[in-house]
């Protein structure tokens, strides 16, 4: 983000690959980013961001944090409020779409779906962001511009959805986005300052679109770098008319 130009705290959900390490890689680029907290759920096995941290041991800081587990939450706040009273940008990006382990997998029709799979999406998808509200709120709301922001995904709107498929992505995606624009309206009354938005990145190349990305059309497929890039533009660019909106990455707004 380019603006505000004083120095900016963020914290970043799923930071151990995909959109959360690169949104980490691009906030610890900006030159007035004082603080990331990069949280995942598993810091030993997030190799490439425990790198990054040996590399800014100043700015950066791993957190242990499985959005499923309000717990998690309550310590990573603690944590970060021992070292600063204010956060700039809050992003939820841990997200869930497939985990052949657990038998979760995008439904094509309706007998492949599986009450286990929707559960588990909406643990993450759903869940994650709201106790990032409830625990970050304090956090946010001071008086600099603020930005709460849900890596959310087309496919959740039910406005656009014309392909049908994918139930518990969908839903779980869709309830996000309820909870998006009830804490945008909560916001607005306690925390002024505060931006709260849904985002949508694209189809990027991460491990979550790998098994369906080989179709997208040439040039449609994102790096997370490009992704991460948009992203921090798109959130630059919101003002306190845009909270409680859907945006796509370049900044177009998405039905709900
Ligand atoms: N890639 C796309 O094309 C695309 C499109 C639309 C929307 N999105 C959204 O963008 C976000 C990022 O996706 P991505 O493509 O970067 O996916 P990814 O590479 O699969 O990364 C997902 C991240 O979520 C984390 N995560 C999963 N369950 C978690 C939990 N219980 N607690 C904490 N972290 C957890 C993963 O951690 P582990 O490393 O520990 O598994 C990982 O860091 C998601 O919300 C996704 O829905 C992506």
């Amino acid at each position: 983000m380019d603006s505000p130009a004083f120095p900016l705290n963020a914290l970043v959900t799923g930071a151990s690959q995909g959109l959360g390490l690169a949104l980490v890689r691009a906030l610890l680029a900006l030159p007035h980013c004082n603080l990331v907290y990069a949280a995942c759920r598993k810091p030993g096995s997030a190799t490439e961001l425990a790198a990054l941290a040996q590399q800014h041991p100043e700015r950066l800081r791993v957190l242990a944090l499985d959005v499923t587990r309000e717990q998690d939450f309550v310590i990573a706040a603690d944590t970060v409020r021992r070292e600063t009273d204010r956060l700039h940008l809050v992003l939820n990006v841990a997200g869930l779409l497939h985990d052949p382990a657990r038998g979760i997998k995008p439904e094509r029709r309706l007998e492949d779906f599986n009450p286990d799979a929707l559960l588990a999406s909406i643990s993450v998808n759903t869940l994650g962001p709201a106790l990032a509200a409830k625990h970050f709120l304090k956090l946010l709301t001071h008086d600099q511009r603020a930005v709460f922001a849900s890596l959310s995904a087309r496919v959740g709107s039910i406005g656009d959805n014309r392909l049908g498929g994918w139930y518990s992505y969908r839903a779980a995606k869709a309830a996000q986005n309820q909870i998006t624009r009830t804490f945008a309206i909560e916001a607005a009354r306690r925390a002024p300052n505060l931006i709260v938005a849904a985002l949508h990145p694209g189809t990027v190349d991460t491990a979550l679109s790998k098994p369906f990305s080989a179709n997208v059309a040439e040039g449609k497929l994102f790096s997370t770098e490009q992704s991460a890039t948009h992203l921090l533009a798109v959130m630059d660019g919101l003002s306190a008319a845009d909270t409680g909106g859907f945006f796509a990455w370049d900044g177009s707004p998405v039905p709900w």
